[in-house]
């Protein structure tokens, strides 16, 4: 049974119903799902632990609820339609009944490779359909898996592996994107020199480059599934069993696992895919994401697979081999629901009307953004040029601790307001608070965003770490999961995301802690201190500026610039290089040693308004020093 709802009056009747009861409302949903033994109570919550359990004691598979549940009715459905890098390679396109046996063929070989239920395997791999049969294999033998993000440096991965000591890497020989190549298997080897835990790497060839394969550690892909059968048992799992750990950066110290459980997590995305998208069976539904991050997971993978939906996976980037890529691949799929991210519209929007004038994109019926606020003009631009003004533009507001859509339209149902991610879905509680904690009720207020109420797919914990997640997330403000955003409900009752209020900056929609690029940066042997901020960035949303003290000793500015990007580089990957980097004679601090960001932010945004009162810090003319090496003055 569909929960999708039609009409306004159904999403406001909808909400009401999930406020008043929510445990009858998500049981009511989750009934609708496989499950082996039924949940004897719906929810177990305390958000001062925090401890937050969903369809306690219920028993299940996520992958049967993907698989048998659909075997029947769509068997020669494509389930996986995959668009390469090169658009001279073939495509391909894998049915249900397809996924299913690869699925099961690679449960088995993963099994015959000593992977157990409750181990974590880690996947380092290239948007190609192995990356989801990986993850569903492991789903279904009862493994947790922890993408990372093939852009991450081998230290990076190393740090990942190590902090949930997995047992496997599963990776390719070479990943293409655009025009690069970009070998894979040896940032792995580099960083499994450091990881005691792992036992095995499986390679899928991809780029068909030479690597090297360690004897009785490394194995092939097609060899690991070679005369594996095509039948695999689902283990039986509790709802509260964990599915995945996904890594990602907080405001301090080393990205944290951020913890996702199975029953939860698989009703709130099948639900919010079906309700924001509003998918119709036989569309074709296509997120541009990487599986690497939150997005990839929910809306790539379980989301739509729950749903028996089709989705588009594609291995590349926006503008190769030319910049109407998307809205090529839009026209040769008769794409339905198109998903993606400001950076990226922004940097289409770059290159003009051209690439776009061949396609005709009339097979859209929904646009979507996700990751950062979509400023109005870019807003405007894919509205009028991709949506040609009569598809609904869904600006989903979520994070990967929220596992699922929490603030947006529904497409076509709930209004659309430029810029604003609007309404809460139903059986989210969203408040905006002011710096007490207190609740600000009515319009026109703006403040910090909270959650007032657990929804099924709310993280359960940080790896290793429970008192962190209570930390970061439980602790600012009683009695509420804090999301680390400024918000506004406008005068019509719509919210609007302001982006983060604490040190972690949005950097092309990708998540980036301060302190970890600092800790990179510090790494140079040359620095001396440093600091990071964001500044305002015309594609990616927003750019790392850094400030860095140094020993100039042999080195010219300009060598010492380049370094230090490059040494940021090595350590946590490409996304996270610094736009800019500034060396200065000093940090400006206040006399208890902490660092006056406020100034460095502005100085970095070259607004020298409201500066506010320097005289009482501990090193006031640094500030003029600063303001004279930015070229300010
Ligand atoms: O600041 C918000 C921003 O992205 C953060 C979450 O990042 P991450 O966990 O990497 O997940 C991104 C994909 C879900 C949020 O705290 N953000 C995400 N979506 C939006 C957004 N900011 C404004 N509008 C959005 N639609």
């Amino acid at each position: 049974m569909s929960h999708k709802i039609q009409t306004l009056s159904g999403y406001i009747h909808e909400y009401q119903k999930s406020v008043l009861q929510p445990e009858a409302f998500w049981a009511r949903i989750a009934e609708s799902f496989h499950w082996k033994k039924t949940w004897d109570k719906t929810l177990d919550w305390d958000f001062e632990g925090p401890d937050v359990k969903w369809f306690v004691d219920g028993k299940l598979n996520i992958t049967e609820n993907i698989f048998e549940r659909y075997l029947h009715t769509k068997g020669d459905t494509p389930a996986i339609i995959w668009e390469p890098n090169d658009p001279k390679e073939d495509n391909r396109i894998i049915t249900y009944r397809e996924l299913f046996e690869l699925t099961n063929q690679f449960c088995n070989a993963l099994k015959a490779q000593g992977i157990q239920k409750g181990d974590r395997v880690i996947i380092y791999m290239p948007m190609v359909p192995e990356a989801a049969i990986a993850m569903l294999a492991c789903a279904r033998l009862g493994a947790v898996h922890s993408v990372v993000f093939a852009g991450f440096s081998s230290s990076s991965l190393a740090d990942r592996i190590n902090d949930c000591e997995a047992k496997m890497v599963l990776t390719s020989d070479g990943n293409f994107r655009g025009a690069k190549q970009i070998p894979v298997k040896a940032v792995v080897d580099e960083a499994i020199e450091n990881t005691p835990s792992i036992e095995k790497v499986i390679v899928l060839k991809r780029t068909g480059e030479e690597v090297t394969m360690k004897a009785d550690r490394d194995i092939w892909w097609h060899d690991a599934i070679a005369g594996h059968s095509a039948a695999f048992k689902a283990e039986e799992m509790d709802s509260e069993d964990m599915l995945f750990i996904l890594y990602t950066s907080g405001s301090t110290g080393k990205p944290k696992g951020v913890v996702h459980t199975t029953g939860g997590y698989m009703v709130y995305t099948q639900y919010s895919f079906e309700n924001v998208f509003q998918y119709t069976q036989g569309d074709v539904y296509w997120c541009t994401a990487d599986v690497g991050w939150i997005t990839g997971h929910s809306y790539i993978v379980y989301g739509p697979l729950l749903a028996g939906a089709t989705t588009l996976m594609f291995e590349g980037v926006p503008t190769f081999p030319h910049a109407g890529r998307f809205w090529e691949i839009c026209d040769k799929y008769q794409v339905n629901q198109f998903y993606t991210a400001p950076t990226a519209i922004r940097a289409l929007q770059a290159h003009g009307l051209e690439p776009l004038e061949p396609y005709s994109l009339q097979s859209l019926k929904v646009i979507g953004s996700v990751g950062e606020p979509i400023n109005e003009e870019a807003w405007h631009w894919y509205h009028d040029h991709v949506g040609k003004g009569n598809c609904p533009l869904v600006d989903t507001w979520w994070q990967t601790e929220t596992g699922g859509i929490m603030i947006s339209a529904l497409a076509g149902i709930t209004p659309n307001k430029p810029a604003h991610a609007s309404l809460p879905l139903p059986g989210i509680q969203p408040v905006i608070v002011d710096a007490e904690g207190n609740e600000l009720t009515g319009n026109n207020v703006e403040g910090n965003l909270c959650i007032k109420f657990p929804w099924p797919s709310i993280l359960r914990t940080t790896y290793g770490d429970h008192e962190k997640c209570k930390n970061v997330y439980f602790s600012t403000y009683k009695g509420m999961y804090f999301t680390g955003d400024g918000a506004k409900r406008d005068h019509d009752g719509y919210l609007r995301i302001l982006g983060r209020v604490d040190d972690v900056i949005n950097v092309s929609g990708h998540r980036m802690g301060t302190a970890e690029v600092e800790n990179a940066i510090n790494e140079h042997p040359k620095v001396i201190e440093s600091a990071v901020v964001g500044f305002p960035h015309e594609v990616k949303g927003q750019g790392i500026y850094a400030y860095v003290i140094c020993d100039m000793e042999g080195r010219t500015e300009e060598s010492l610039k380049n370094e230090i990007k490059d040494t940021v580089r090595k350590i946590i990957g490409p996304i996270a290089k610094p736009d800019e980097v500034q060396i200065v004679p000093g940090l400006p601090k206040t006399r208890s040693g902490k660092i006056m960001r406020r100034i460095l932010r502005k100085v970095a945004s070259k607004d020298l308004s409201n500066l506010g009162d320097t005289s009482t810090l501990l090193n006031p003319e640094v500030v003029d020093d600063i303001i004279k090496g930015a070229g300010l003055k």
